[in-house]
């Protein structure tokens, strides 16, 4: 088993320099971070130039042509190509965003591409995403009910039930949000960051759960919920134009008003 550890980037040393195919006219400098926790040594920077001329117009594109023309050994994570999966998460020119969904030509000149930051590194642009999903999984992300359903349908919802759900049920657990949170950077093990906080919401808002009571009750913890200080990097940097930060204070709101 091998022991993950946060990338130390401030030894962060340069890696291999790869040219530009001969004849290459649109040439895009493209950084990214490489790190094998099994040979042990410092992260390194590899530099890729890319030909625009022969790649598609996303991040993920460029990462892709490297992967299959250039260097095999790269590993990320990827799935939809659409922004859908959550999966190609990546720091990418100091933000967090999608790979598949960031255009190249909205880059730097020179594309900075890290794993997503303060999760231990699995491989190069892999974060290890196990304690993200645990919490997740901790805010029993599914209906709870105690009363049968009509026997002749599924549970009911009015359109204005359904509405509330909406900035809620889309968000595709990339992790983008919770990795640029400061007060999840240095309180994970017991904050629940916004990612999961904001699928906490969806569920408290679900007009056919029946545990709305337990489910504020379980969140009601000095650490779970209240090391947001509102800092607002999770609204800023979701790539679905989600609100993470007004979800954690409407959860606050709701505490606050039960208790009245
Ligand atoms: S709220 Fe946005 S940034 Fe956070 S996990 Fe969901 S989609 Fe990703
Ligand atoms: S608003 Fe809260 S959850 Fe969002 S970045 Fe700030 S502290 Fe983190
Ligand atoms: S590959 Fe699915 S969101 Fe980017």
């Amino acid at each position: 088993m091998v022991q993950l550890t946060l990338p130390k980037h401030s030894q962060v040393q340069s890696g291999k320099v790869y040219p530009a195919p001969q004849g290459a006219t649109r040439i895009r400098r493209v950084e990214v971070y490489r790190y094998d926790p099994e040979t042990g040594g410092n992260p390194r920077l590899d530099v890729f130039h890319i030909d625009l001329d022969r790649c598609g117009p996303m991040v993920l594109d460029a990462v892709l042509k490297i992967k299959n023309e250039i260097d095999s050994t790269l590993a990320f994570r990827r799935s939809c190509r659409e922004g859908v999966c959550g999966s190609c998460a990546m720091n990418i020119d100091g933000r967090n965003t999608l790979a598949c969904t960031k255009a190249l030509e909205d880059c730097a000149d020179t594309v900075k591409i890290y794993p997503l930051p303060h999760l231990p590194v699995v491989k190069d642009l892999v974060p290890d995403m196990t304690h993200f999903f645990a919490q997740y999984a901790s805010v029993k992300p599914w209906i709870q009910t105690q009363t049968p359903p009509p026997a002749d349908r599924e549970r009911p919802q009015s359109r204005e039930e359904r509405a509330k759900l909406d900035g809620l049920y889309d968000c595709i657990l990339c992790a983008c949000c919770s990795t640029s949170c400061p007060s999840y950077w240095w309180n994970s093990e017991r904050y629940l960051g916004p990612a999961t906080l904001l699928q906490a919401q969806r569920w408290i808002q679900d007009s056919r759960d029946e545990f709305t009571g337990e489910r504020l009750d379980a969140l009601e913890d000095p650490f779970k919920l209240y090391r947001c200080h509102t800092i607002m990097n999770c609204t800023d940097t979701c790539p679905k134009s989600l609100n993470p930060a007004k979800a954690i204070a409407e959860i606050k709101k709701l505490l606050v008003e039960r208790q009245r």
